[in-house]
């Protein structure tokens, strides 16, 4: 049962126990509108608390039911709350942990509420898509004042309970026991004559509503770029301010219902959950103990070790850092620090925070240092050689059961796991640049990997707050790989008439933070370059455009080098279409004996993003990644793919499968058509009519 029902000294308490949070599913519902009806019914009660057991109050909707007739199931929430707010004996809502959602919609509609300080208040639903369906948006500014709410509505941020406390949100905060307190409390109302206070009821309170909307309808326009959710929120609550708390409800209603089918709502709950969905493995269950960290090493103390050391002593974690000649590493050493300060000087750290994290860096030139770390990393050259020598020291020095981690994004991890004589031990954390900033990390598990080596690699991705994708040994992994066929086809692309402004004004305008040319020119140019020089080696029928080599052969690797596919002017990062670069495509399209066309920007957004499908599917089929969301996860964390389209394998899904084959297959009719074969995953679902999230 997901709801509990029993009567304490004369009053009804009702505890919500679906765990892990409380989410207000049907059942849910269900149990509550039977609890007040019992309560109703029973001479006995005065008054009725409800409560949540476990980790929280409530954490709102049932996000699992959205689009499912679960959702509209009676008794829907509006139901419940109505019963809640219509009954004549008091509700007492008890407060503690976290309170989101509908579940503070909930907490709303009852006539008193007790919280404890340090819960979690919020109306989360924008950062879903959605706005506030169950009275959020006309009964929270009643409580809270018009500028808190619409704060709190249109950022999804929470508050803590304790900031409110001087409100109409709260009668009262708890001192001790909560379920103590709000008994009492409810036994004190219980006994008053009624009718108890709505918040329905009260006046939304302003000296300048109008002028504060407007201010705050000019603020989101520039945030919520292409999200509908937050317009809608603000557009609610004006409702409810101009025309009374039922237009407004029923106003807010149609809004929600109208958000909850739009394609940004579904690639942000996609995004929820994978994000979640990530952190599963299946064969390792969250039973699997997990090994102590307490002191991590880092080896390599350039910008990738330097970052990723940052991370950690962010977290408080104690990072010993070696690099093998002194200067590099006083250079590293420096350059976190100049890092640490630049962020004191935006105000995000005061200057003893910086100072702490620094007493938390040892740097050191030896080796043997390391015997104390229970994780090692290194973020040394990205050669097999160097590799080795580290791995074959790490096994000399290392405590037995430390973990050894590998940065490297191109190489085989089961290779230099194999330099070591315990490649259980073994694992990749592949880190993206700048590694203190960006939320993604591949976790490489190699054949051997331990699963409570798996597992803890997990739990200290969370602790250092990144969004962690387990991936099979592969060139490229999950994200390299994919971003390897896409960079072909734009190549592919400028050799068949398009430019490079012209591909990267494309994507960015489907919502990519950056074009491969623009990204790449960043990047530097010559990385590239290297990989496929060791392509043409290993796999030489693999078709390449070569016009990115004669980029580089020319010294244009990029923003470092003043050039790349576009001009930089010294010291700027403003990108400048280039009359030498483009001539020099033009040039090559005729070398090759292409009759140049025009490219449409459908047809580039198509060729780049199903290139990534197309992988992806291939990545799937190889079990390198083990379900589409992960996939998502990696390109919406470390790769720019635009938010509100939730990744690369739910966009595919949103066009249909069906479409994506058949653009594939005409693509692979066409002259550059070898990597479009469509993989074995997108057919077979494309012919059940399933996507690839089902
Ligand atoms: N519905 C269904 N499942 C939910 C959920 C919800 N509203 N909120 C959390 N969960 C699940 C998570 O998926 C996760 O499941 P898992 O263990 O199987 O992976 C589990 O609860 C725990 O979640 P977290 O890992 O996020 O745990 P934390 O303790 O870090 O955070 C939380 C708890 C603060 C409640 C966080 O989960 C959260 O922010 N949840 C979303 C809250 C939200 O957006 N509520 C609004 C829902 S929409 C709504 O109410 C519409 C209404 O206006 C009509």
């Amino acid at each position: 049962m997901a709801v509990d029902y029993a009567v304490r000294d004369g009053i009804a308490v009702i505890t919500l126990d679906n765990p892990p949070v409380n989410g207000l599913g049907h059942s849910t519902r269900l149990g509550i509108v039977e609890g007040i009806e019992r309560a109703r019914d029973d001479a006995s009660v005065s008054a009725v608390v409800i409560t949540g057991a476990g980790r929280a109050f409530s954490g709102g909707a049932d996000i699992t039911e959205f689009n499912t007739p679960k959702a509209t199931q009676e008794p829907t929430l509006h139901t419940v709350i109505k019963a809640v707010e219509g009954s004549a004996k008091p509700i007492v809502a008890a407060i503690h942990s976290v309170a989101m959602g509908g579940g503070l919609e909930l907490a709303l509609g009852a006539h008193y509420r007790v919280a404890t300080p340090g819960a979690q208040i919020a109306l989360p639903e924008v950062k879903l898509g959605i706005l506030p369906g169950a009275g959020g948006t006309q009964r929270l500014p009643r409580a809270v004042g018009l500028e808190t709410a619409l704060n709190m509505i249109v950022s999804g941020t929470p508050v803590l309970s304790e900031k409110l406390a001087g409100t109409a949100l709260f009668d009262r905060m708890a001192e001790g026991d909560l379920l103590d307190e709000a008994v009492k409390f409810a036994k004190q109302v219980g006994a008053q004559d009624g009718p108890h206070p709505k918040v329905r009821d009260s006046a939304i309170e302003h000296p300048n509503a109008e002028g504060f909307i407007q201010f705050a309808r000019n603020s989101v326009a520039t945030i919520a770029k292409a999200f509908p959710a937050p317009h809608k929120c603000i557009d609610a609550i004006e409702a409810g301010v101009k025309n009374g708390f039922d237009r407004g409800l029923a106003f807010e209603r149609e809004c929600f219902l109208a958000l909850v089918q739009t394609p940004e709502s579904r690639a942000l709950r996609h995004a929820f959950f994978g994000e979640r969905a990530a952190g599963k493995i299946a064969d390792v269950p969250s039973s699997t103990p997990v090994r102590k960290i307490a002191r991590v090493g880092v080896i390599g103390a350039g910008m990738m070790g330097g970052g990723i050391a940052m991370n950690f002593v962010n977290a408080g974690l104690p990072v010993t850092l070696l690099e093998t000649k002194q200067d590099a590493l006083e250079r590293g050493v420096a350059t976190i620090r100049k890092n640490f300060e630049a962020q004191a000087k935006k105000g995000k750290l005061t200057t003893e925070k910086v100072e702490e994290r620094m007493a938390l860096l040892k740097p050191t030139l030896s080796y043997d240092d390391l015997a104390e770390a229970d994780l090692i990393i290194e973020a040394v050259f990205e050669e097999l050689g160097v590799k080795e020598h580290v791995f074959r020291k790490l096994d000399e020095v290392a405590k037995p059961g430390a973990i050894l981690a590998s940065n490297t994004s191109t190489l085989d991890l089961n290779a230099i796991a194999a330099f070591t004589k315990r490649p259980e031990d073994v694992v990749g954390m592949h880190f993206f640049s700048p590694a203190n900033v960006m939320k993604l990390l591949e976790v490489v598990r190699g054949e051997k990997t331990a699963k409570d080596v798996l597992a803890t690699v997990m739990q200290v991705a969370k602790q250092i707050k990144k969004t962690a994708v387990v991936s099979g040994v592969c060139d490229g992994f999950i994200g390299n790989r994919m971003i390897e066929q896409y960079v072909r086809q734009a190549l592919f692309m400028l050799d068949e008439g398009a430019l490079p402004a012209q591909i990267d004004r494309a994507i960015e305008k489907f919502g990519f933070a950056m074009g491969p040319f623009r990204m790449s020119d960043l990047a530097g140019n010559d990385i590239g370059w290297a990989i496929r020089k060791r392509r043409y080696q290993e796999q030489p029928e693999l078709h390449y455009s070569r016009i990115a080599d004669r980029l580089c052969e020319a010294g244009r690797f990029g923003q470092k080098t003043g050039g790349g596919w576009y001009d930089y002017q010294a010291g700027e990062r403003n990108a400048l279409p280039s009359k030498l670069v483009d001539d020099m495509i033009v040039a090559h399209s005729k070398e090759l004996g292409i009759g140049r066309r025009k490219i449409s920007d459908d047809e580039i957004v198509e060729r780049l993003v199903f290139s990534l499908v197309n992988e992806g599917a291939k990545i799937l089929d190889e079990g390198i990644a083990s379900k589409a969301s992960d996939i998502d996860m990696v390109y919406l964390t470390g790769y720019g793919f635009p938010l509100y389209r939730g990744g690369p394998m739910l966009y595919a899904d949103t066009v249909g499968l069906y479409n994506v084959e058949r653009a594939m297959r005409k693509y692979a009719a066409r002259p550059n058509g070898d990597a479009w074969a469509p993989a074995k995953r997108v057919t077979e679902l494309a012919a059940q009519g399933k996507g690839f999230n089902g």
